[in-house]
């Protein structure tokens, strides 16, 4: 298949463009380098510093001979992404290229209305893109389990049957989520279901949990190939700045009571998941959901997982139990539902003491250069 990754310099991007370019796909990646400029201008670099799109290309081609082809612009704009989808003609789309933080969506007006923005118009975009120059491709969109938020009922794959007044339709799961960001990933599912009912699109909707981990099949021994590991409050996810936490000796920072239940994944199973669904599309016409994540834990839960195996590496690992910087229920019901990507074939990759051990070994070779104020700086919703 021909593949466009949109965000394909991100965290996830990146190391998703190698995995499918190992398994023969041709692949191309569009991106503007916004994440690395708003890391920038919040003084919240990643752990190590990772080379552009061209040195990174270069880098896999040398190491294992396949190629990725750079699109470098702003998808906002329709001149570049107009380009991009007649030079690439894609088969199908991975569509990462959003403003992924929650806590820099909450941070100010500024930070707010770019993600608005650039989310809502990337989307757009995107669809008016498929729709012009290749509408029989598939696109693979990453929305999150934070779109459901925390409801008191089980949380279905996507829909929901309601029976009312004694007549039943099926309709979107209801969402309701905790962040301004979570909530443009919201408008982007009910635009995605819009033009799939109009214009027969064909869309895979991956609603992901929090991914952690470094290391794919692909990344190798050279460091050059390696993620984003952002650990930060803004950009870095909760189990990355855990780990940075015990290895920098400061106390791992649980918000309120800690029983913030979600599902997580590690970063391996987002490629295999993403894959799958590109090798088993969606139809002509069809918005299919799946609930992307393997297990679920509370923040407890988290940080007593990498306190253990922190200790067990002779690292003195503390908890410390701040005031809740966000609005969000800090113990609730949580019960989603995730069999439709197992039923493609996934086998998951757990969090166990083994990828705990080898994450924190990795970030105790690169704990010189941890920046302990950009851990926490009580970003809040309020
Ligand atoms: N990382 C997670 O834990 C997680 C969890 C759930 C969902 N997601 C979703 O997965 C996707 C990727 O997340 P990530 O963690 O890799 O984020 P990321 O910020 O590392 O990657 C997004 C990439 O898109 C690019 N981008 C953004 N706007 C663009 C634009 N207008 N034009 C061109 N490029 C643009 C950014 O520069 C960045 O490289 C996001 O849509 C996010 O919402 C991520």
């Amino acid at each position: 298949m021909r593949i466009l990754v949109l965000g394909g310099d991100g965290y996830l991007g990146w190391p998703t463009a190698m995995h499918l370019s190992a398994r023969g796909h041709t692949v191309a990646v569009a991106d503007n380098y916004l994440r690395r400029r708003l890391c920038r201008e919040e003084d919240v670099d990643a752990l190590y510093a990772v080379p552009d799109l061209n040195e990174r290309i270069a880098t896999w081609q040398a190491t294992s001979g396949y190629t990725i082809r750079p699109f470098i612009g702003d998808l906002k704009d329709w001149d570049f992404i107009s380009e991009v989808f007649t030079e690439f003609t894609p088969d199908a789309i991975v569509h990462y290229a959003e403003q992924p933080a929650a806590p820099y969506s909450m941070l100010n007006r500024k930070a707010a209305t770019l993600t608005l923005e650039n989310n809502l118009m990337v989307i757009a975009n995107t669809i008016f893109a498929v729709r012009e120059f290749c509408p029989a491709a598939h696109i693979v969109k990453l929305g999150t389990m934070g779109e459901y938020g925390t409801p008191d009922i089980d949380i279905e794959e996507g829909w929901l049957d309601i029976e009312h007044n004694g007549r039943r339709q099926k309709f979107l799961f209801p969402r309701q989520a905790g962040s301004l960001y979570h909530t443009t990933k919201i408008m982007d599912t009910d635009l995605l279901w819009f033009y799939v009912r109009v214009w027969d699109l064909r869309v895979t909707d991956l609603m992901q949990g929090p991914v952690y981990g470094i290391f794919t099949d692909e990344t190798g021994s050279d460091e050059k190939l390696l993620p984003f590991f952002n650990y930060d409050e803004l950009f870095g996810t909760v189990l990355n700045r855990f780990v940075v936490q015990a290895v920098a000796g400061i106390p791992l920072t649980v918000y309120g009571k800690g029983g913030q239940t979600r599902g997580y994944l590690n970063i391996k199973d987002t490629l295999n998941y993403v894959r799958l669904a590109l090798e088993n599309p969606a139809q002509q016409g069809e918005l299919r959901i799946f609930n992307q994540f393997t297990e679920t834990f509370t923040v407890n839960e988290l940080a007593a997982k990498v306190q253990n195996a922190g200790t067990a590496l002779g690292l003195e690992v503390r908890v410390q139990h701040l005031e809740n910087p966000r609005v969000e229920a800090e113990e609730h019901y949580y019960n989603p539902q995730h069999t439709g990507l197992l039923d493609l074939g996934l086998q998951p990759n757990f969090l166990t003491a083994d990828v705990l051990r080898s994450m924190l070994g990795f970030v105790t070779e690169h704990r010189e250069k941890i920046v302990t104020d950009r851990i926490f700086r009580k970003t809040t919703w309020k």
